[in-house]
């Protein structure tokens, strides 16, 4: 498999789950502690060797390039005031050799729509998916985790975790048959069943390397769940001719699209990485 250089992040959501915040500001801006989601994911791209960023923007996601920019006055102010620990901070979100391509989904038609919208950037290279959504804490950055599954079975690989079976309509469900410890080569896959039409409770987390071929499948796919063009249909056409992977990564994940996931990870990664407590009164 050719190595793995392009990211792809949808990020052209309305985020309606957090209105009022997100009514004119992007939700994968939304903060944990002091860094927006969005970063948490580019960070994690990057950890993984990652180095072209395609951002699938729409209206109202300025920010996020403002965000990945440089920002000159912000910069000379605080170098005029000797604050140089927070100037390194603004300066170094992105390491020289990183680039970012940004591209519009004009329509709100589906995370395969928005995947597909990367294909002309993309062209004939395998390629991670990141949902800034999903916060994956762990040692080992999960896209690194996928990258070397990808490499090790020369396919496709999705991240997976064992969710609780009432929570199926929220995801994409997959089973198959096991590889090896962490690895099982899916045969099945589904987006959002019913958990009594669930083929197991392993479920797709906002993780992905695919093969450029889930292109032409995803060209072809019709509007699913939500009448949106699903990549996981896709990927479900995709199985009877490419090898297609669900890994079992190692880490925590925090569901930050939802509020409770949110709060979660606001506790979670204020304690661990920032030494914070909630003063007692
Ligand atoms: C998307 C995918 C779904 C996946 C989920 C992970 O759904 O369509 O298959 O399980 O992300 O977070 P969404 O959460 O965008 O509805």
């Amino acid at each position: 498999m050719k190595p793995i250089r392009k990211a792809v992040f949808p990020v052209a959501g309305l985020g309606t789950r957090f209105l009022p915040a997100t009514k004119a500001m992007p939700k994968e801006m939304l903060p944990i502690v002091d860094k927006p989601l969005i970063q948490y994911a580019v960070e994690e791209a990057l950890a993984a060797g990652i180095t072209e960023l395609i951002f699938i923007t729409g209206r109202n996601k300025r920010a996020i390039e403002d965000h990945f920019d440089r920002a000159p006055e912000l910069e000379s102010e605080l170098q005029a005031k000797g604050k140089q620990a927070l100037l390194d901070c603004v300066q170094t979100i992105l390491p020289p050799h990183v680039h970012c391509i940004y591209t519009r989904q004009s329509q709100a038609l589906g995370l395969g729509h928005a995947v597909l919208c990367a294909a002309p950037i993309v062209g004939n290279e395998p390629f991670a998916v990141l949902l800034a959504d999903d916060l994956l804490d762990a040692d080992i950055a999960v896209t690194r985790q996928l990258v070397d599954a990808a490499h090790q079975h020369n396919g496709s690989v999705l991240a997976i975790q064992e969710i609780d079976p009432r929570d199926s309509r929220k995801y994409g469900m997959v089973a198959g048959t096991p590889v090896d410890a962490r690895n099982t080569r899916v045969d099945h896959i589904v987006e959002k069943p019913a958990p009594q039409d669930a083929p197991s409770n392993q479920a797709v987390v906002g993780r992905y390397v695919l093969e450029p071929e889930i292109f032409d499948f995803l060209r072809l796919t019709q509007a699913g769940v939500g009448q949106e063009i699903q990549l996981t249909d896709a990927i479900s056409a995709m199985l009877t001719q490419r090898p297609v992977f669900a890994h079992r990564y190692q880490g925590e994940r925090y569901d930050c699209g939802s509020k409770e996931g949110f709060f979660e990870a606001t506790i979670a990664l204020g304690q661990k990485y920032h030494g914070l407590q909630i003063p007692t009164k």
